[in-house]
């Protein structure tokens, strides 16, 4: 299934998993939430290109691997209408890739792209251009999107339930690896690639050369077991939600798991977890830091607005420094239908729960919203020197190899990783001192993926 895969290890004499004793850094640009904070009068616009070049470059400025842009097919919705609260739009991710191609000359330029909404000939030559454009530097972060909400959107309509976005996904991405493996066949410049499948069809020929780095560098996020074997099938890189260190371990063990029994080896895929940190030269610094952080990420109708999209009613009347709110959800108006992947069928049930463990521990709407949303087990908070050590563990063990970093505030939420952290990781000889290649399969150390023997396999059924 996987042959144009990395290298793969000898079966017998099973390869070993080993940590690269290095750590990277990506930054995770999302697109709709209420961790990232807009409102500094310095923050600027979330559809102008002048906040992402500045981050971007801030970033490259910090020899980060990868610049990450998530990808939402539809505006979440707050009681039947887009939520105002939340960063409302974005431009198009592989627009905005392109566009950062031409101020950065090294990092790596991640596009989010699902592949239940999505047609593989035309994402794949998608893709190989802004990989062409960009020097090598282009990686498609696969997701299968969850929600037929943002499926109202297609001709399709809201198709496919989790086993089959997978089955549909790992076609899709083979299909993918095929046109991109096409060129420069033995026989020709491009041999034509077919492919009938229940969802779609293809019969093309390859449009454009391999880049710098062959092809684009496949990441995946999706954590269902179903998504974990897909990434240990398919993925150079995994983008998982599981950042702190126990979990981490667990994590890599699994995967690795995973992948060897999916015959591509132990060190087939590499990890970045998604993470936030809040730094400051002291640990108390960092600790009121957090406070800040958590003050500006969710305030009043912030905390106010996210009970409501549980209890399917406006709360308004209710202060947000006082107790939850004692009257009872409208179940029929929380389902996942607004974007926040809730099934409204348990809210009462939810509510009760939410409203005792409120009470118990004497916290205000505010408060236990805060509590709830903030990116509490992805952050690191602490001076410099603690985190850096901290993450110089992860490094020794391999826990991960690399973590994927929300900036709180724009355009300076990476101010401190880049001119603090950076150099204390150095230091401890766990982070680059410099770009390794041109490629981001070269900052990644990544292998160059053999190409299949026979890429012109005249029809796959799936
Ligand atoms: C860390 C992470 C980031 C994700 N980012 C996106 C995204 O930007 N856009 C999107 O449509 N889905 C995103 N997803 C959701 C996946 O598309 C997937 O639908 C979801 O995780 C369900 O699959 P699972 O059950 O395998 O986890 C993300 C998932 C994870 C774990």
């Amino acid at each position: 299934m996987t042959q144009h895969t990395r290298a793969k290890s000898d079966a017998s004499t099973p390869e070993e998993f080993r940590p690269s004793g290095q750590i990277q850094f990506g930054v995770f640009f999302q697109g709709v939430n209420s961790g990232t904070i807009w409102k500094a009068p310095e923050s600027g616009s979330q559809t102008d290109f002048e906040s992402f070049r500045r981050i971007a470059q801030t970033a490259e400025r910090g020899l980060f691997a990868a610049f990450f842009l998530g990808e939402g097919l539809r505006l979440r919705e707050h009681l039947g209408r887009p939520h105002a609260l939340d960063v409302v739009g974005r431009p198009d991710a592989q627009t905005m890739l392109a566009a950062l191609a031409s101020v950065t000359t090294n990092i790596g330029l991640v596009a989010t792209q699902n592949t239940t909404y999505n047609d593989p000939a035309d994402l794949a030559h998608r893709l190989a251009s802004l990989d062409l454009i960009s020097g090598g530097r282009a990686a498609w972060n696969i997701v299968t999107t969850d929600n037929a909400w943002t499926g109202a959107n297609f001709r399709r309509g809201g198709y496919l339930d989790h086993a089959d976005r997978y089955k549909h996904a790992e076609a899709f991405v083979e299909t993918a690896k095929r046109i991109w493996d096409s060129w420069d066949t033995p026989d020709g410049p491009g041999r034509r690639v077919r492919h009938e499948g229940q969802h779609y069809t293809v019969d093309v020929a390859p449009r454009l050369p391999r880049s710098a780095q062959y092809r684009p560098v496949l990441f995946q996020a999706g954590d269902s077991p179903e998504g974990r074997n897909f990434a240990a099938r398919q993925a150079d890189v995994i983008f998982s939600a599981h950042p702190k260190f126990d979990d981490a371990v667990a994590f890599r063990k699994d995967l690795v798991e995973r992948s060897v029994a999916a015959g591509r080896g132990a060190n087939a895929v590499q990890i970045m977890p998604a993470s936030e940190f809040i730094l400051a030269r002291t640990s108390a610094e960092a600790a009121e830091k957090k406070e800040w952080v958590r003050s500006l990420q969710i305030g009043p109708q912030q905390a106010v607005a996210y009970l409501e999209q549980f209890w399917g009613r406006q709360l308004s009347a209710y202060d947000p420094d006082g107790p939850l709110p004692e009257i009872d959800p409208v179940v029929e108006e929380t389902s996942e239908t607004r974007g926040s992947g809730f099934h409204g069928a348990k809210a009462r049930q939810l509510a009760d729960q939410w409203r005792a463990e409120a009470k118990d521990k004497g916290l205000s709407i505010r408060q236990f919203v805060t509590s709830k949303t903030a990116r509490i087990d992805s952050t690191f908070t602490g001076s410099y020197t603690a985190v850096a050590d901290q993450l110089a563990e992860y490094a020794r063990v391999g826990a991960v190899d690399g973590f994927n970093i929300s900036p709180w505030l724009i355009p300076t939420g990476l101010d401190d990783i880049v001119n603090h952290l950076v150099p204390e990781l150095q230091e401890r000889g766990v982070y680059p001192t410099e770009y390794r290649g041109a490629t981001l399969r070269d900052h990644l150390g990544l292998e160059t993926p053999v190409r299949t023997a026979d890429v012109a396999v005249a029809a796959v059924r799936t």
